[in-house]
């Protein structure tokens, strides 16, 4: 960790989303989980859109951080299946209900799309970020990667909806990918993308001082 890196606290209780987003950032932030911060809260995410969600968290954490200059993030993900008119969207994660597993979710997509044929499967997934400075600059980017869902699981890598979304420009699901290959063609990435330049605007005529308050045993 460089101590005049800017650090940015991500919405998130899991630290390896945290890692995730650093190295999309190549490293140049600091970027830390709640959990991290000692924050253990959870965050309510009610809203009807995944910006309304992300905007609502980004809020939500600025208030637990009770830090002038805390850099916040947040994001919040959809898939959209036309078939579907959109559905799961911004309820991809409880598409089968409260709790249930990827597996419950997949299971349900692939019965709901069991009479769609495969040029009718399109479908695309949307990450949707948020940041909120200090001075309360609310800056949300959305980043849309379009495909289509399969008639059965294929790949065994990722998380989610990975085993059934195809990605257009590859023609292979998330799950057929490496990591490394999925982070440089995902809409997560393609949303951090969008939100470099103002990052990096911003880091430009700020720095923050929440560094030196906290050890971040694994941000090297
Ligand atoms: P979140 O907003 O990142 O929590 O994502 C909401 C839901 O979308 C997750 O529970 C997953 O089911 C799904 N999801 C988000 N990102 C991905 C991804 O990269 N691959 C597959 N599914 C994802």
């Amino acid at each position: 960790m460089k101590l005049d890196q800017l650090t940015i606290v991500l919405a998130t209780q899991n630290p390896n989303k945290a890692r995730e987003i650093q190295e999309m950032l190549d490293g140049a932030y600091n970027v830390v989980s709640m959990e991290e911060m000692g924050i253990h809260d959870e965050l309510v995410e009610n809203g009807k859109t995944i910006e309304e969600n992300s905007e609502l968290k980004a809020r939500q954490l600025r208030n637990l951080l009770h830090d002038p200059n805390a850099v916040v993030m947040a994001d919040d993900t959809g898939l959209y299946v036309d078939a579907l008119d959109g559905a799961p969207g911004v309820f991809s994660a409880r598409y089968a209900g409260d709790d249930v597993s990827y597996e419950q979710n997949n299971e349900k997509l692939l019965k709901e799309l069991k009479d769609v044929k495969p040029e009718d499967r399109t479908a695309e997934f949307k990450t949707c970020i948020t940041l909120l400075t200090p001075e309360s600059d609310l800056i949300t980017v959305t980043g849309t990667v379009p495909g289509s869902i399969t008639e059965s699981r294929k790949g065994a890598s990722g998380f989610g909806y990975d085993p059934l979304f195809i990605e257009k420009s590859t023609g292979r699901t998330y799950a057929e990918m490496t990591e490394d290959e999925k982070n440089q063609v995902s809409h997560r990435k393609e949303a951090i993308s969008r939100i470099v330049p103002l990052l990096e605007q911003y880091s430009r005529h700020k720095t923050n001082k929440i560094l030196a308050s906290y050890t971040i045993a694994d941000n090297k």
